[in-house]
């Protein structure tokens, strides 16, 4: 399997289990960042935006009430139900499919000014050949100087000992959070163990491919994109060695 399908489930706890990412804090900055960004790249045309992997709508939604033309690719039938329940498909189009491969609505393949893939969404891609399929596909989508832009997390593999093949990472009342990680196939298991409001526990686990920015700008550059920009955050904080996230900005060649 080459990505996870998110289920129903997934979909109707996604904001409850999500909330630090809804919050004011984290959006704001990411949809100044981004609508800045389509801005520039549509020179006065209505601004375009293709989102990889849309999900609920969290960033497509403010971002489309900026006057943002949006659109989406998303694998999961049941979070697209839950975008549904806050944009039409007039408002927000989304093509069922694949990131990597799929063709994204109107208006169509060369024509958007921004394509985002945010929340370390790359990394739901499980192997290095999806990985690089996907840039391609976003630069296929790309206006000539259009811009794509990826928040990853970095790899935090100084927290692993040799000889220990798991990080502690999240440990509160009603929170546990467990990553394993496999060095040579780039394999991260992110174990969850979530306690619900009747004091019940429940376990998920999602799996996902780490990749360095190093490698991400050589994808790329295999797709024909240079990189512009690397920040640690939204916020626009410089990126070093002690950052455990950056936003990556590529711009297509013409
Ligand atoms: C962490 S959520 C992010 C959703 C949204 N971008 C956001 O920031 O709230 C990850 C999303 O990626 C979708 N996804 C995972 N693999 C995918 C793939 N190969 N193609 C399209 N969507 C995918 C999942 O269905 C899920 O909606």
């Amino acid at each position: 399997m080459r990505s996870q399908l998110w289920t129903e489930d997934d979909a109707r706890h996604y904001e409850r289990n999500h909330a630090d990412r809804f919050d004011d804090a984290v959006l704001g900055p990411t949809v100044d960042f981004l609508s800045t960004l389509v801005a520039d790249a549509a020179k006065g045309h209505d601004p375009r935006a293709l989102e990889l992997a849309i999900g609920t709508g969290r960033v497509a939604m403010p971002l489309h009430s900026r006057g943002v033309r949006v659109a989406g690719i998303e694998l999961s039938e049941p979070m697209v139900a839950k975008l549904r329940e806050k944009a039409t498909p007039e408002e927000i189009p989304v093509t069922i499919g694949d990131m990597s491969t799929a063709t994204g609505p109107p208006p169509g393949p060369g024509r958007f000014h921004l394509v985002y893939l945010v929340y370390n969404t790359i990394s739901n891609l499980l192997t290095q050949d999806a990985q690089v399929d996907c840039f391609a596909n976003a630069a296929r989508h790309l206006h000539p100087g259009g811009f794509f832009v990826i928040e990853n997390f970095v790899p935090d593999l100084r927290r692993l000992p040799p000889g220990q093949g798991a990080v502690p990472c999240v440990l509160t009342d009603d929170h546990l959070n467990i990553d394993t990680i496999d060095t040579v196939s780039q394999r991260l298991m992110s174990h969850h163990f979530r306690r619900h409001e009747n004091g019940s526990w429940s376990r998920s686990e999602s799996e996902h491919r780490y990749v360095w920015p190093a490698e991400l700008d050589l994808m790329a550059r295999i797709a024909g994109l240079e990189l512009v920009n690397r920040v640690a955050d939204w916020d626009r904080s410089v990126f070093d060695e002690a950052s455990g996230s950056a936003v990556s900005v590529w711009r297509r060649l013409d």
